[in-house]
């Protein structure tokens, strides 16, 4: 069958009878020009999934209806914005980019003050907010809001729908980009979709995965992992009220969306556009990963969910193209890597060199951080890495095993050393971390900690020692400097930017006290922001120390769009690197993971092109580098051209 053809075939007939009513002339215009467009990629890709189901079509037609639905809806100044980015699609590439990312009750308490407290992003520097899942979701635990009764409805904690349409509103005036979560893996047991196949509703029950007894979910067991071992093992939760066991790969209450079923798929396109609607220019997709599911395999990863995240995205170039994707693929660096296309997502989480920045902290040698980016950094030059060092989850050892052979690393035994190392189980450790998800049977587990604490303030702090705190916040702001400069949008954690140590508050608190990731969600008080702004106290010295190299970052193109080469170096206490742009310019980075002086030769750096050049983070002026450099401990250095 020519599947060219019938792509074609199936456009005429949808446009015959699609509902354009509700567009103007112009409108219909733009409409069609973008479906003629994207329509047989979106024909493609669905049908590569939905082919099979005998009323493909019958869904196919309802998707474009619902398209112009959405697109009717989209407020005239969303149309404006989807016409510059498209004019200039490679925005996140600016240097004056630089994300945050925050709870609205952590940091503000609500979306109003939320609105109140821009001033204070706009002195950071923040253009891109991403707002953690702000929707009504259950009371108690709700994963921190990652389970989703309603995709339409502010949770009401937060505030109502008029308030985040005024925040988005401010946001857009300050030229701050809104990014919120499009958690579409699952949504919460109590979203009226799951409470309508709890109570029998067939359609329903079909949007999730449902069993009558565990023979399937056995099989399909034998190749799953555990994401949060510690509160449930397996990945199937038995509903009382529906009488199945249900598909649950995170909690017991966030069940899993059946993407076979092209409903669902419809349904969440819908939800998917209400969000672009309200005016994010960012979604972010949670746990993306795991949305397909076939048996015999991990169910992580799947071709087919490829398909489907450049189905989404295609709806998207369609109804609302200012929105762009951001992959939260936590997986194998190779896997992360397939997710980055401008047809999937534009922008993806760094997870690789978030782990091996910790990773290098622990070990002070860079070997495996520097063969593991020359391998995994490069992306496509239209997308564009989302660096972070700390985030609202637990850092995960992901780093490719073969890559840490070379090294002489042993992955299994390496991992378990950065456990006891970022847990403070190993002696002499700077850390103060917690340990999360430890699985019962293999031991495995992850990291909880606030940046600061894992970096040795809390330690330093305790113990009362000037030299400690010293190297703890010579370590913070070395892991922040690579984020602002290797090449990407640099995301900081709210409460980073001051240096917060860990929050204990949650071990008293029974909806929390099972997942420790809440040790490192850290409400921002106005007192703590005072306390940063004496002179001379460490978090003073962390705040002023970042605002240093964001207000650098802002001022040079290099930091912008450009190309990053990963420079190998015999002295592995050095990670450096070098970032050219189309200009000519170029920086050289050098860090120094150590807490001892190391040295280097300019010619190993490749400054010793005779050239003139200025360390942006010396206030010295442009000169021709010494022979050898000396780096003073976790110092930093910038080369400008
Ligand atoms: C993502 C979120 C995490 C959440 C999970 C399930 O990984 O970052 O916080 O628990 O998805 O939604
Ligand atoms: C994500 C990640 C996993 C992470 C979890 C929640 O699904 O894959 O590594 O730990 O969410 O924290």
């Amino acid at each position: 069958m020519d599947l060219n053809l019938e792509s074609q075939r199936s456009l005429e007939r949808i446009i015959t009878d699609l509902d354009l009513t509700k567009l103007s002339a112009a409108e219909r215009e733009v409409f069609k020009q973008r479906l003629l467009e994207h329509f047989p990629r979106l024909f493609s890709l669905l049908f590569d999934i939905y082919a099979q189901q005998y009323d493909f079509y019958y869904y196919l037609q309802n998707l474009i209806q619902g398209l112009v639905n959405n697109y009717a809806q989209r407020a005239e100044v969303l149309k404006a914005k989807d016409n510059t980015r498209l004019n200039d699609p490679h925005w996140y590439q600016h240097e004056k980019m630089l994300g945050m990312a925050c709870y609205v009750d952590l940091f503000a308490d609500d979306l109003l003050a939320l609105k109140e407290k821009i001033p204070y992003l706009k002195k950071l520097g923040v253009t891109y907010l991403h707002l953690m899942p702000l929707y009504e979701s259950p009371e108690g635990d709700s994963d921190g809001g990652y389970a989703v009764s309603n995709y339409r409805k502010v949770n009401k904690t937060l505030g109502t729908n008029a308030d985040l349409a005024a925040l988005c509103k401010a946001l857009a005036n300050e030229g701050i980009s809104l990014v919120l979560d499009f958690v579409f893996n699952h949504t919460s047991d109590e979203h009226p979709w799951a409470e309508a196949a709890k109570a029998g509703d067939t359609e329903f029950m079909g949007y999730y995965h449902m069993f009558d007894d565990k023979r399937i979910p056995e099989q399909y067991e034998q190749n799953l992992r555990e994401i949060f071992p510690q509160v449930r093992r397996g990945n199937f939760s038995w509903s009382p009220e529906a009488n199945k066991w249900v598909w649950t790969t995170f909690n017991n209450f966030q069940w899993d969306l059946n993407y076979a079923n092209p409903a669902v798929f419809n349904a969440i396109v819908d939800e998917m556009l209400y969000l672009a609607n309200l005016g994010c220019e960012g979604l972010r997709l949670d746990a993306l990963a795991f949305i397909w599911k076939e048996m015999g395999t991990s169910c992580e990863n799947q071709q087919k969910a490829h398909s489907l995240i450049q189905a989404f995205n295609c709806c998207l170039q369609i109804a609302a193209p200012a929105v762009v994707f951001k992959s939260e693929a936590i997986v194998h660096p190779d896997e992360v890597l397939k997710y980055i296309d401008k047809q999937e997502c534009q922008l993806s989480y760094n997870p690789l060199l978030m782990a091996l920045i910790w990773n290098t902290l622990a070990t002070r040698d860079a070997g495996l951080l520097t063969e593991s980016m020359i391998k995994s950094f490069p992306i496509s030059p239209d997308c564009a890495w989302v660096n972070y060092v700390r985030c609202h989850d637990d850092i995960g050892w992901t780093f490719d095993d073969d890559v840490a052979q070379n090294q002489g690393v042993n992955g299994q035994d390496h991992r378990y050393f950065l456990n006891q190392f970022y847990t403070g189980r190993f002696e002499g450790s700077f850390a103060t971390g917690v340990a999360f998800a430890e699985n019962p049977s293999n031991g495995d587990c992850r990291v909880c900690g606030s940046l600061a604490s894992l970096a040795g303030l809390e330690q330093a702090l305790e113990l009362n020692d000037k030299q400690l705190v010293k190297h703890a916040i010579g370590r913070i702001l070395l892991v922040h400097s690579i984020i602002l400069s290797i090449g990407g949008i640099p995301l900081l954690y709210s409460g980073d930017e001051i240096g917060l140590t860990n929050d204990y508050s949650y071990q008293q608190d029974s909806t929390k006290e099972h997942d420790a990731r809440w040790v490192q969600r850290i409400a921002l008080s106005d007192e703590a922001i005072a306390q940063s702004r004496l002179a001379n106290n460490p978090q003073n010295k962390v705040a002023t120390g970042l605002q240093k190299l964001i207000d650098i970052r802002r001022q040079h193109s290099v930091f912008g769009q450009g190309q990053t080469h990963i420079l190998p170096l015999s002295n592995q206490a050095v990670f450096a690197y070098a970032r050219r742009n189309q200009k000519g310019q170029e920086l050289i980075a050098v860090c120094n993971f150590s807490e001892h002086p190391q040295s280097i030769t300019r010619a190993a750096l490749g400054l010793d092109n005779g050239g003139l050049w200025q360390d942006l983070l010396q206030d010295n002026r442009p000169e021709t580098p010494p022979e050898r450099i000396e780096i003073l401990p976790y110092q930093v250095m910038w080369f400008l051209s």
